[in-house]
Formats: C-alpha cells, structure tokens, sequence
C-alpha cells in the first residue's frame, strides 16, 4: 500500500434526496499534507467530512481508509482513526467538567483510563487550556469552549484529525493559536483536513487546498498553485489571500502567500 495514500475516494456520489447530487463523483486521494478544504457555502464539504466519518454513506462510489473500504467499518471502528471537531461546539460539549469532556472521547474509542487522562493532559496543554481542566465548559466563553471541542478530538489521538471551521469566533491569538496546533499535529504525522472559509488563513497554514464548487473539485494543488489562479476561484466566489491580492495589483508577478514572505522577498531584492 502506498503510505502516502491515507484517504481514497473512488467516484464518490451522494445524495440527500433522490435528484438532488450533492457530490457528484469525486476521485482524488488525500495524503499526508495539511489540506484546506474551500469553496462556496453550499458547496458540499460538510456533507463531504461526514462521508469521511461514516456519519453519512455514499450513494455511490467508495472511501478506502489506509487501503480499507470504510463500507466495511462501524462509526464506532472509524471513530478510532478518524476524529471531527464540529462547527458548532456546543453541538459536541456536554459534560460539566472540562477534563471529562476532553477524556470522553479516548475513554469512549477504549482508551485505558490513564491513557485517556495523560493525551487529555496533553491535548489541554496543546490549545493552552490547561489551567481550566477543573472549569466547567459553559463558564467559558465561546472562544475557549471551540478550543475545548478541538482538544477532545485531539485527545483521541486519530491518524486523521477534520476541522470544520476551527477559525470562527477566534481572536487574533485564537486564530494564531490554532494554526500552531496545526501545524504541530502535522509534525507528528497526522493528517489534518481543515474545512475554512478564512483565506489568508488557508495561505499561511497549509500545504494543499482543494477547491470545492457545486459538488465537484473546481481547483487541486499545493496552496501557492490554486492561490494564483484568481479567475478560478472567482468562478467559485472564492477570493485570493489579501497579500496574494494585494501583491497582484502592484504589478509583482511571483504569488505571495503571507506578508513575511512578502518582506524577505522584498529584503533580499534591495541588498
Ligand atoms: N441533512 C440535509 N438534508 C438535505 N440537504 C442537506 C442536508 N445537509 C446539507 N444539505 C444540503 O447539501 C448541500 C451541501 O451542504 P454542505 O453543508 O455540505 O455544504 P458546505 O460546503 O459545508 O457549506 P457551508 O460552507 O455553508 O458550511 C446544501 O445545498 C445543503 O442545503
Ligand atoms: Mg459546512
């Protein structure tokens, strides 16, 4: 098998209802690259997620997880390699005491108890929330309460960790916090698959973007590649980042992803 090939998806068709596609065929492989998923509300990248997760089953087509046929596999058995922090986090939270809510999951895929405690630990220290562990979830603010959601996923410790929407009702550190996170969990060989809206986000944290538009994959490639081609992703209501942006109209032809990239470019043309 191919260790690149973490996910496979095989002319992947679903439907809610009978003639209305949502997914109309989709075949392509998600690796170990940090992947943004974009693309316009309604596009399908929730529905997309949940097929991952065994939440909904194709109407067509298969999902091979390392190799394996996810048909084959209970929510429960997906569970243990694949875990999703909601868009909403009061749709996940539900125990009073945020290190309970953080050890539910890894007890629940059947994690020994001091197992679960040492990667819940781990997990809060990760999205800086250790000091709360004893809080109780509706105390904090909405903020925080997201950061908790992501560290109970994270405490499940699953090859293939989904965010969707991990950016909203993030400050400036919130935002910043969690591209670190990110990146963190790619370091230690996880997948990481971000559904985001926030486009100078997409730029400065991951390696690949997949453009979702109307069911189908509008745009593929490594996320300077699809950030350069404005004229698609306009066709997807899709914006460029707004150096990228920026950059664009003063006249420079190379494609700019963050700011710093912008000034060491910049630095090393005066000397
Ligand atoms: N449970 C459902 N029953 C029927 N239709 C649904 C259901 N959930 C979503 N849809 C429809 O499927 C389409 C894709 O929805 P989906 O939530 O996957 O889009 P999305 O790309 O995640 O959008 P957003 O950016 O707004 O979150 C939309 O037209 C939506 O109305
Ligand atoms: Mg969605």
């Amino acid at each position: 098998m191919d260790n690149n090939k973490i996910l496979e998806m095989k002319a992947l068709h679903f439907s809610y209802t009978e003639g209305d596609e949502i997914l109309k065929g989709l075949d392509f492989v998600i690796d170990e690259r940090s992947t943004a998923i974009i693309g316009q509300n309604g596009a399908g990248k929730t529905t997309f997620v949940k097929l991952l997760k065994g939440l909904l089953r194709p109407t067509s087509g298969s999902i091979h997880f390392e190799g394996n046929d996810i048909a084959n596999m209970t929510v429960a058995q997906l569970a243990k390699h694949i875990g999703m922090v909601f868009q909403n986090p009061n749709d996940q939270i539900f125990k009073n005491r945020v290190i309970d809510e953080v050890m539910f999951g890894p007890l629940k895929i059947g994690m020994a108890e001091s197992v679960a405690k040492q990667k819940a630990d781990e997990a809060l220290e990760l999205v800086g929330l250790k000091d709360l562990a004893e809080k109780n979830p509706y105390d904090l603010g909405l903020s925080s309460r997201k950061l908790v959601a992501i560290a109970s996923i994270i405490a499940m410790d699953t090859k293939v960790i989904i965010f969707d929407e991990p950016t909203i009702a993030q400050d400036y550190h919130g935002k910043e916090l969690i591209k670190s996170v990110i990146r963190k969990l790619r370091f230690e060989g996880k997948t990481v698959i971000t559904i985001i809206h926030d486009m100078d986000f997409v730029a400065d944290t991951f390696e690949r973007a997949i453009v979702f538009a109307k069911g189908n994959i509008l745009l593929d490639g490594t996320t300077r590649d699809v950030f350069a081609k404005e004229d698609i992703l306009k066709e997807a209501y899709l914006e460029q980042p707004n150096v990228t942006k920026l950059c664009q109209s003063l006249g420079y032809d190379e494609v700019f992803l963050t700011t710093e990239e912008f000034i060491t470019y910049q630095k090393a043309k005066a000397k």
